[in-house]
């Protein structure tokens, strides 16, 4: 049984992750803004236990915060860290504001720099210490009215190369999963960008090799093998879970 922290997984792939993690056993510190999701979740009967922290990602402060709920959850020990929170804003590139930049900043890139380094010393005493966090395959293409998810999803798989480089030696892998089109609310900005989203839809199904959007329980699996032992030589690594989108 592990502690594990997951940063904003209220909802969509965070919630799958949650739910798998509980039920391999794993005690889960859930930290996320939406509390009425939240605490639904941690209603769900489950072998391992979850623990709800309301927090905003978009505060300096919050990673340390969520990193020290977790670490209490563990009675002083944590042994995986996924950060998975992000926003997506969408506006014509001229439209953007410093404020609107800094949020995606803050919450996609700066919140999860800021919980590795709050939960590396304690990964460093875990048998098998992991970090992961969620990017895209929006990290590899780029997509108009989107610079700041673009930016920030590319900058944590250089984040994730230095600290697989930095915590490699006591035995900590740092990986990225980077999600193709999963079938959340997490969209609903990119569609309305759309001038015809129903038509956009089915442009974008036809042109996955798998022939439809993921559902969020499609990036469990490899959630689950990336917090095992079973991924224990994988480390500084981006694994594309996107239904063959980006490999035609
Ligand atoms: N849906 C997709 O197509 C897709 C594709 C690639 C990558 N992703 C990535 O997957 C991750 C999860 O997305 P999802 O599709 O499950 O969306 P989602 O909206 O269902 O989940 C996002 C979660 O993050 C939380 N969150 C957002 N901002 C926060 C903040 N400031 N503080 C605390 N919590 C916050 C939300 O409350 C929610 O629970 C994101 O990192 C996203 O970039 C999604």
């Amino acid at each position: 049984m592990s502690t594990v922290l997951v940063a904003g997984g209220a909802s969509g792939i965070g919630a799958a992750a949650v739910r798998a993690l509980r039920q391999r056993g794993d005690d889960v510190l859930l930290a996320d803004r939406n509390a009425e999701a939240g605490r639904r979740l941690a209603a769900e009967p489950m072998p391992g236990a979850l623990r709800f922290l309301a927090c905003d990602f978009s505060a300096a402060e919050a990673a340390e915060q969520a990193v020290a709920a977790a670490v209490e959850l563990g009675g002083g020990t944590l042994d995986a860290m996924f950060y998975n929170a992000a926003v997506l804003q969408a506006r014509p590139l001229a439209d953007w504001t410093v404020a609107e930049w800094d949020h995606s900043s803050a919450v996609n890139l700066r919140a999860p720099f800021l919980a590795c380094q709050a939960a590396a010393p304690y990964l460093q005493r875990a048998p098998q210490g992991r970090i992961v966090l969620t990017s895209s395959t929006g990290a590899l293409r780029g997509h108009a009215g989107m610079p700041a998810y673009h930016a920030t999803k590319a900058g944590l798989l250089g984040l994730v190369r230095s600290l697989a480089d930095e915590l490699g030696p006591s035995g900590v892998t740092v990986n990225a999963v980077c999600p193709g089109w999963v079938d959340t609310p997490f969209n609903d900005a990119y569609w309305s960008h759309q001038t015809d989203p129903a038509a956009a839809v089915t442009a974008l199904t036809n042109s996955i090799p798998l022939r439809r959007q993921a559902v969020s329980e499609d990036l469990a699996g490899v959630l689950l093998f990336l917090m095992s032992p079973a991924s224990g030589y994988i480390t500084g690594q981006a694994l594309v879970v996107d239904g063959g989108y980006t490999a035609v």
